[in-house]
Formats: structure tokens, sequence, C-alpha cells
């Protein structure tokens, strides 16, 4: 019978768990798939690198566009991150007629529909369930289970380092510098931390939220954005005075069928449930028309809860494969208005 082969692109924290998954669970996706899943290859930027799996030899290339443009290639997991060179090679893979996973929020909310065309025109499926919030499943259940409701504001914890340092800072009156270390250690900060501590994450996987919530095209230049660097013990000690903790919110709206998306620290009342987002979890509250509040909650960061997602999507687009079929990647249906830099 067939066999799907993958393509991962990157072996950094996420990809190293997506290929140890692969291999672990090669049984149980064979049978969720329908037919056997097989690495092709792993795309890393030094071969000799120090890693947290052992790759099968063989298998890794610092050739990432040639290993896309192979024809035994049917997947492509997209872990790298970043806008270039991720964009390329995903364009390229889909072009060669493979479909793609990907965790990229930056890239999908600075040039989503870009992907989102390219994957129609193939007639390709383009997943990406763990650019936000890792583990936790929201977006598939944003655009799919709610899909029938109204969905009127998504209130976010969607970056697990500024979560954790804020938390830090609240439990034990930690500095932020010290906080922010512990969390670079444990692995949840991005490469470059000013991603998360200036709110950019953030932004990026609430432009995605927006996206799917309200069915339209919000991208990360529509959110007004402010990180926590400015946030002292001061502000989060008066915050525990008056019975409140300071979390980073993502926060996308919808009044009167326009959209307004912003990120900010915020004061929220021990007795919200986001109050108790402790450490590095995430967790999106949802608000809609007919089913009322829902909420969210898990490890929104870290190498293997990300791979979860990711090896998630994988299943589904792997059976979308073989059955020569396509799901809904996204669900850009309706027009509406982005209100700039989140006006409400
Ligand atoms: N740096 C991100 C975070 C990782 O802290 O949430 C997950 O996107």
């Amino acid at each position: 019978g067939p066999v799907l082969r993958v393509a991962v692109l990157g072996c950094g924290s996420v990809g190293s768990q997506v290929v140890r998954l692969l291999q672990e669970q090669a049984e149980d996706l064979a049978a969720r798939v329908g037919a056997p899943v097989e690495l092709a290859g792993v795309a890393v930027r030094r071969i000799d690198a120090p890693r947290e799996v052992e790759v099968p030899p063989g298998l890794l290339t610092t050739d990432a566009a040639g290993l896309v443009a192979r024809d035994d290639v049917d997947l492509v997991v997209e872990v790298i991150g970043g806008i270039e060179p991720a964009r390329s090679l995903i364009l390229s893979a889909l072009e060669h007629g493979a479909s793609v996973v990907t965790a990229n929020k930056a890239l999908l909310a600075e040039d989503g529909p870009t992907l989102f065309e390219a994957a129609e025109k193939a007639g390709r499926d383009l997943y990406y369930e763990a650019a936000v919030a890792g583990a936790i499943p929201i977006l598939r259940p944003l655009r799919e289970s709610l899909a029938g409701d109204r969905v009127t504001r998504v209130l976010g914890i969607v970056n697990g380092t500024t979560n954790f340092i804020l938390d830090k800072m609240d439990s034990t009156g930690a500095g932020f510098t010290e906080s922010l270390e512990e969390a670079q250690e444990l692995g949840y900060a991005e490469a470059d931390p000013t991603a998360d501590v200036e709110g950019f994450d953030a932004a990026a996987k609430a432009a995605i939220l927006a996206s799917l919530a309200f069915h339209t095209r919000v991208t990360a230049s529509d959110v007004y954005r402010e990180g926590i660097a400015d946030v002292t013990a001061a502000d989060v000690a008066s915050a525990a005075d008056i019975g409140s903790v300071v979390k980073l919110l993502a926060i996308a709206e919808l009044n009167d069928d326009a959209v307004s998306v912003r990120v900010h620290p915020a004061m929220i009342p021990r007795s919200h449930p986001l109050a108790s987002v402790r450490e590095a979890y995430n967790a999106v509250f949802v608000e809609s028309q007919a089913a009322g509040q829902l909420m969210f909650y898990g490890p929104g960061a870290g190498g293997a809860p990300t791979a979860s997602a990711v090896l998630g999507d994988l299943v589904t687009v792997a059976r979308n494969h073989l059955a020569g079929s396509r799901g809904v990647g996204e669900s850009a249906y309706a027009q509406r208005a982005v209100l700039p830099m989140g006006e409400t």
C-alpha cells in the first residue's frame, strides 16, 4: 500500500520532539492515518550541532530547498520559525505537491493569505494548530466547532514566557530579569526574548486568533501592542492589594461587525478564570452568542507540547492527502473592517 513520507524542516526544541514522536508513535500514527508515515529527511542548519533527538543516519541535510522539492516527499513540517527562508520553503513544498503543517505564528500573522492562496492553488492542506498556544486545541474549535455560533470576544494568555515572568513576580516578588532568565532556561522563550517581552509573539497569535474567530483576515500590523518591559514589582504589588493580578492579555473583539485586536498588560480580578493561569501555561477565553463562555487551557510552549499539536495536524493532513481531499486550513469568509491599532 501507500506510504506517506514526511520532511521536517528545523530540528530545534519543537522539531526534535516531532522527530521523536514520529519514530516512537509510528505504529499508532500508521493506524490512525491508514498508511505508514515515514521520515524522509530532516533539514538543519548544521549537521554536527548537538540535538535532543537521534536522527537516523542519512536523513539529516542542510539542503532544505532540495528536500521540499523531492518527488518522494508527501508532507512537510515547518518548524524553523521566522519569515524567511520558512515562507519560500512552504511555498515550494506546496508547489511540489506536498501538504504542509507549520507552527510559524510570525509568518502566518504577517503573510498568511499568500500561503493560504498557494495551498488552495495547489489543492493541498496548510494546517497550523501549533502556531497559537502550543498544545491547546484552539484554532480548530474557533474555525470549525464554533462555526455555527457568533464569537464576540476572545481573551487570551498566549505567551508562556511573559506569563511565567508575571506569575513569578506575583508569587515571589522576584525581579523581571531573574524571572526572564529562568523562563529562558526552561526553554519557553523565543531565541530572541524581545519577541516575548515586547508582545510581538502574543500579537502574532492574537492576529491568528482574531482571523479565525471572526472569519476574516487580520495581520500583525493591525494589532495594538504593548509588552511587559515596563511592568514593575510595584505595579504587581498594587494589583495584588486590590485583589488583582497582572497578565499580558491578547484581546480580540467584534463591535458592530468591525474587529479590534490588542495586546497589553492588564489587571484582572483573581476571581476571573484567567487569573488562575500560572507559570508558562496559556489559556484562551472565548465568548460567543449561543455557547456563552468557554475556556481552553494547557501548556502553551515547550518542545513536546507544541509537537503534540503538530502531530495532530499531521494526522489530519496525511488522511486528507491519502484521500486526495483538502481540509479547511483557514476560514476567511467575511469581509470585516479591522479597526486601526485596537481602537474600539
Ligand atoms: N516563546 C513562546 C512563549 C513559545 O513563550 O509562549 C510558544 O510560542
